[in-house]
């Protein structure tokens, strides 16, 4: 199994820290924000990991992370993404990475108190389909939201006005190789972009959706107030930690 971090985007809503420089370099308490997603994946023993950047400052992620020995990596692959199109749109650019094998993606500013081990140990034996991360949030409008019947997600909504559930789906997702093609056939949503809920409800409408609900605190960090609370729970309790919280399988059946 591969992993993907996507750190491209412009950041606006954190203007103006990101006028100069890339969102994932910014500081979450006191370590780089694009080094949680990275030792995520590598907590959950995904070793070949593609970052996906683009916008300012592109070359300083080589300079920062170079061949990953932070991490306890070997190597680490970099693609560029050219303009702004979306977290799908800069997935695709993972398709030559991937090489149809099951991948593991990360939202660059989504920061978690424990790990996703288990979650990914469940995808890796999962014959097909995706498998999406659930939390319970007080502010799901901001989010990918489930909508259920009964046990069943049947849809995503991004950000809705009114969220049909307090349960937003969390930057983590895993999917086959299928992904790419699903990806080609998507179109910009309102916002402009290639939206990776589209992809999700893809999963949905085969049945072929996988969901857990993760335990521990997670936040992204893509505003001030995300931003400031990831680094408060940082310095509070320390992020991905393999023996902290890390997630319940509340549906083991697919949606
Ligand atoms: C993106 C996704 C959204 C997801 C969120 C998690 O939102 O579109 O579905 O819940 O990441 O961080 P964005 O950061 O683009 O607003």
């Amino acid at each position: 199994m591969k992993g993907i971090v996507l750190a491209g985007g412009l950041g606006t809503r954190l203007y103006p820290l990101t006028k100069v420089t890339n969102k994932h370099l910014l500081p979450v308490y006191n370590e780089p924000m694009i080094y949680y997603p990275i030792k995520t994946l590598v907590n959950a023993g995904i070793d070949e990991i593609l970052i996906v950047t683009g916008g300012n400052n592109a070359g300083d992620f080589l300079r920062l992370l170079g061949n990953g020995s932070d991490f306890g990596l070997r190597h680490i692959n970099y693609t560029y993404q050219e303009g702004e199109g979306g977290i799908a749109a800069a997935l695709g650019l993972a398709e030559f990475f991937a090489d149809r094998d099951k991948i593991v993606v990360l939202l660059g500013d989504n920061i978690i108190e424990g790990n996703i081990r288990k979650a990914v140990e469940a995808f890796r034996v999962q014959e097909s389909g995706a498998r999406i991360m659930l939390k319970e949030v007080p502010d799901p409008q901001r989010f990918g939201v489930a909508v259920f019947e009964g046990d069943r997600i049947v849809r995503i909504d991004e950000k809705p006005a009114v969220p049909a559930s307090p349960y937003a789906v969390i930057g983590v997702y895993m999917y086959d190789g299928r992904v790419f093609d699903f990806i080609k056939t998507l179109k910009p949503s309102e916002r402009g972009e290639l939206e990776i809920t589209d992809v999700n409800n893809f999963y949905i409408r085969e049945g072929n959706l996988f969901w857990d609900i993760l335990e521990g605190w997670w936040s992204d960090a893509g505003t001030f107030e995300s931003l400031q609370y990831a680094g408060n729970m940082v310095a509070k309790t320390g992020a991905n930690k393999m023996d902290g919280p890390a997630w319940i399988q509340s549906n083991p059946d697919k949606s």
